[in-house]
């Protein structure tokens, strides 16, 4: 039997999410980025969470080895940095606008949240591998607006009543 993985991957496109940059050290004078849309949080004590990269990525083997990864909560207005960010190869952070973090890898500026994670573990899941984080700061930016909200394939926004 043959198992329909685009329309697989259609169907799990009617679960709306949010996006999220990651940001990784490459190295002591460079950091790279990845849009994603599979964060997810798992425990609140200890604070743990979790992301998935398909290992297949060319970020995929900096963001296993890296000691730890930044993720921003994008908002609505991040919508070309996150076009960005998942084109093929466009890791680079250049141009982009950043913060710096306590911990090493810079932020999104403007994101609704920020999580520093430390790498707790990584395990293999098929293509992909589950990145999992404990979280040693987080800061949330009451007023930096609304979501960048992904479903069926497509950005759009949260409706709001
Ligand atoms: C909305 C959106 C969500 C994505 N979520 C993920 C994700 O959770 N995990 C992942 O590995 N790639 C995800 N991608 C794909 C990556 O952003 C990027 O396109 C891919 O890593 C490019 O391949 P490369 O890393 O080899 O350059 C997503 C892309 C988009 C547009």
């Amino acid at each position: 039997m043959t198992f329909d993985i685009r329309g697989f991957r259609g169907a799990l496109g009617c679960f709306p999410t949010g996006i999220a940059v990651m940001t990784a050290a490459t190295d002591e004078a460079s950091h790279i980025g990845i849009t994603v849309n599979s964060f997810t949080s798992v425990s609140l004590d200890p604070p743990l969470v979790l992301w998935c990269i398909d290992r297949r990525s060319r970020r995929y083997p900096f963001f296993a080895s890296a000691p730890g990864f930044t993720i921003s909560i994008l908002a609505a207005g991040h919508r070309a940095v996150s076009a960005r960010l998942a084109g093929p190869g466009e890791h680079s952070l250049d141009g982009i606008a950043l913060i710096p973090t306590a911990l090493g890898p810079p932020a999104l500026a403007d994101a609704l949240a920020i999580f520093e994670c430390a790498r707790e573990s990584v395990q293999d899941a098929g293509d992909h591998a589950i990145l999992i984080g404990r979280v040693l700061r987080f800061a949330q930016h009451d007023g930096a607006g609304a979501p960048l909200v992904y479903f069926q394939g497509k950005y759009g926004a949260l409706a709001q009543s």
